[in-house]
């Protein structure tokens, strides 16, 4: 006889697999030695002995295979070794991680910072700590789940306002007595920017905090990674494992908010420290994400190429001008078939479906990096021309038939 847990553990997979929303992890391997070229050629990696370009990764500036910094994590694990060895409070807590610290704090104008292990952890912490069930906390219709678990958590009451709207936001703050009002920089998932400075200066007349997860904005998205970013924004979570291309992630803030994290955050006391080596790495990758702003470029170049290819061949995409832009297909099934039918001509792009994007907004997100060569993101909008024509439209067709019988 299966055990409960046996028993619910294979009815949900099978529920899953019904809709079409079973995950599964695909291992992937690399298609050459990291080489001094290797950040300048297209991303690209090896699944099932077949090479693919890849449309699906958050290293938008191409820095993750950078040789300077892949030279920077072995001079870090040559100094510090290869772990941190406890936690922060413990021993875990060296020169390697203030060095950061100071460094980010350089960057944006914050007063202090906190090094977590992933922005995962960064925003749980964040959130279960600074509010509790007296708090009433307003987010943004779309923010990411670290976001919605840590309030969870809390246990703070959580309002939130349609999607980037001032207007439901306003209605929010002046219904409730209202703790932080809480957005991403870039959102994740539909690769739009938020209001930033006007949401600011709401928070600002109704003495409220205003908290950015700038996960997908850090490093490559201008207005405020730089001295001005404490002025607009009282809490700013940035991630080291998108832009900079490494692991880990900080978060900014006043040094009373720091020293109350520091005193209470349970996933920073009971933790291992993020490694001296990563700290280190992640120092070297943020100077060299200001030290080469022409990668910065390349990539708004590279975003522009894309969103005009698309334009001329009719892809309907969400009118997004950051690296993440998504097609919506709606349908999760049909979705995966249009991202299976792109890997079959060797171009991989995500396929986002529910519950990481509501109920018939399935898409394709497709990322653009600095380190696409013209060439790819080419072959890539020309396949996903062909793909969309011979995979959507018949099946749309199909469905309305379907309907038709009805
Ligand atoms: C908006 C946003 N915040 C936070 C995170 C978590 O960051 P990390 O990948 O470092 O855990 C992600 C990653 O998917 C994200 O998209």
């Amino acid at each position: 006889m299966s055990s409960l847990l046996e028993t619910k553990i294979a009815a949900r997979q099978h529920a899953l697999r019904e809709q079409g929303l079973l995950r599964q992890r695909k291992v992937l391997s690399v298609e050459h030695a990291l080489n001094t070229n290797a950040s300048t050629s297209s991303p690209r990696f090896v699944f099932e002995g077949r090479a693919y370009v890849n449309f699906s990764s958050n290293d938008y500036l191409g820095l993750s295979r950078a040789p300077e910094l892949v030279e920077a994590l072995h001079l870090g694990a040559q100094t510090y070794g290869v772990g941190s060895g406890a936690s922060p409070l413990v021993t875990g807590y060296s020169d390697a991680h203030l060095a950061l610290e100071r460094e980010l704090c350089d960057l944006t104008g914050h007063e202090a910072a906190l090094l977590f292990c992933s922005g995962f952890s960064a925003n749980t912490a964040l959130m279960k700590t600074l509010f509790d069930q007296h708090d009433i906390v307003v987010a943004d219709k779309l923010v990411h789940a670290s976001i919605i678990d840590g309030l969870q958590d809390s246990g703070a009451q959580l309002k939130r306002f349609l999607h980037n709207s001032l207007e439901s936001a306003e209605r929010l703050l002046a219904r409730h007595q209202t703790s932080a009002l809480i957005t991403e920089s870039v959102f994740s998932m539909d690769g739009d920017c938020a209001p930033i400075s006007e949401l600011s200066a709401l928070c600002r007349q109704h003495h409220t905090w205003l908290i950015v997860d700038d996960a997908h904005g850090f490093a490559v998205l201008d207005g405020y990674n730089n001295a001005d970013a404490a002025k607009l924004i009282d809490v700013q979570v940035v991630t080291f494992g998108k832009a900079l291309g490494c692991q880990g992630a900080a978060v900014l803030g006043s040094q009373a908010l720091i020293d109350f994290l520091v005193s209470n955050a349970r996933e920073y006391i009971y933790s291992t420290a993020l490694s001296p080596a990563n700290a280190a790495l992640a120092l070297a990758a943020t100077q060299y994400s200001t030290a080469h702003p022409e990668l910065q470029q390349k990539l708004l170049e590279n975003i522009a190429l894309f969103k005009q290819l698309c334009r001329e061949a009719n892809v309907p995409l969400l009118g997004s001008d950051t690296a993440i832009q998504p097609l919506i297909i709606g349908d999760a099934r049909q979705t995966l078939q249009v991202a299976e039918e792109l890997r079959a001509a060797g171009i991989w792009v995500g396929a986002i479906r529910p519950p990481t994007v509501p109920v018939g907004s399935a898409r394709l997100r497709i990322t653009l990096t600095a380190a696409h060569a013209a060439e790819d993101i080419m072959a890539c909008v020309a396949q996903l021309t062909q793909v969309l024509s011979r995979v959507v439209v018949p099946l749309v067709t199909e469905r309305q038939a379907a309907d038709d019988h009805r």
